[in-house]
């Protein structure tokens, strides 16, 4: 890729940088993170957005929790801290389940070196967080290049795919999810087209999607969500690919609102849906989608467009940022470890196991 979504900066004493995604494109401009609570504001204002990126920076936010200590602070005080920090971070954003993935690790690991090396000190706990923190980014890269590899037979010279938030590079340390079989027929000079849905009311699509696959000069068009049924209905589209933020044990998917309706539209036109997710997004204690927690976002992302109020005041909104496509809906999900077509509990049980 030609921009850097996430990268840390330096040794134990280094921070977070990232892409500012809610000025995109309008300017690329690059935050400095410092500390943990700025941290959290760039994850629930979603300058930083897309489940694997979330996951990514909460390893390296505990980093830069456990910055704060005092030198000489003991290492039960710094585990102690360290899960006060991740409870914290936990609170950012419900959804995606890579937050939670990412802070388990982080206190797992710092646990276990306690438990191994009691005598050790608190920059040698540090350096091991800032090890794994690292580790999970550039997992999450080789996940991303795996998923385009696997992804990638499925996309048909001469067809039209339809894409829905931003499941690209901007939402992964890597080359994206739901792009990266994209990237890779590109790379494999195969001709195809890409419908970006703007996707309200952030416009994920519209200001990312849409500026990451320009970057990468490969042929998309923008449509109005409300516009896919007809272009299905005119055989312009032949997948539909999506990325995920939790998908349940038995295969549910919740992603960016609007994905579910996508996945009934598909249906109707025989069109196959595929998401696109590393095992990292799998929760396997949710047994369906039922279960998965909806996050709730401020009714004046609805009663706006573009920071400009076009619903009368007083409105009352409603405002999921996220909805749960059932698994009989969904054609394969795509994995680093594979392709689970027609998922089921037994199958995706069976690809994480192995
Ligand atoms: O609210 P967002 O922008 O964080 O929502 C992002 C999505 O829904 C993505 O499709 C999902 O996280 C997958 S990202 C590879």
């Amino acid at each position: 890729m030609v921009f850097e979504t996430l990268e840390w900066k330096g040794d134990i004493d280094g921070y977070l940088e990232l892409i500012d995604q809610r000025v995109l494109p309008g300017r690329f401009e690059l935050l400095k993170c410092t500390t943990k609570e700025q941290l959290f504001e760039i994850i629930k204002t979603l300058a930083v957005r897309g489940a694997p990126a979330i996951g990514v920076s909460a390893g390296f936010g505990i980093c830069l929790a456990m910055q704060t200590l005092d030198s000489n602070e003991d290492l039960s005080g710094a585990i102690a801290h360290l899960n006060e920090s991740a409870e914290y971070l936990a609170k950012s954003r419900p959804t995606a389940v890579n937050l939670f993935w990412a802070l388990d690790k982080m206190k797992v690991c710092a646990e276990k070196f306690a438990a191994d090396k009691p005598e050790a000190s608190l920059a040698d706990l540090q350096r091991t967080l800032l090890d794994l923190a690292r580790r999970i980014c550039w997992e999450d890269q080789f996940s991303c290049r795996e998923i385009g590899i696997n992804g990638e037979k499925l996309i048909k010279d001469g067809s039209g795919i339809l894409t829905h938030c931003n499941a690209g590079a901007l939402a992964t340390a890597g080359q994206g999810t739901a792009l990266s079989p994209l990237y890779e027929a590109h790379r494999k000079k195969r001709q195809f087209k890409v419908y970006i849905d703007e996707t309200r009311p952030l416009l994920q699509g519209a200001r990312l999607t849409a500026w990451e696959l320009m970057q990468a000069g490969i042929d998309a068009t923008l449509i109005c969500d409300n516009m896919a049924g007809v272009l299905m209905k005119q055989g312009k589209v032949d997948a539909v690919i999506t990325g995920a933020d939790r998908i349940a044990a038995n295969g549910d998917t919740a992603n960016k609102i609007g994905t579910f309706s996508l996945s009934i539209l598909a249906a109707r036109h025989n069109i196959p849906f595929y998401v696109a997710a590393p095992v990292s997004t799998f929760d396997l204690s949710l047994k369906s989608g039922d279960d998965i927690p909806i996050e709730q976002r401020d009714a004046a992302e609805v009663a706006a467009f573009g920071g400009n109020r076009v619903a009368p005041e007083g409105m009352d909104v409603y405002n999921p940022a996220f909805d749960v496509t059932d698994a009989g809906d969904i054609t394969a999900i795509i994995t680093e470890k594979g392709v689970i077509e027609k998922p089921n509990t037994e199958k995706i049980a069976a690809l994480l196991k192995g």
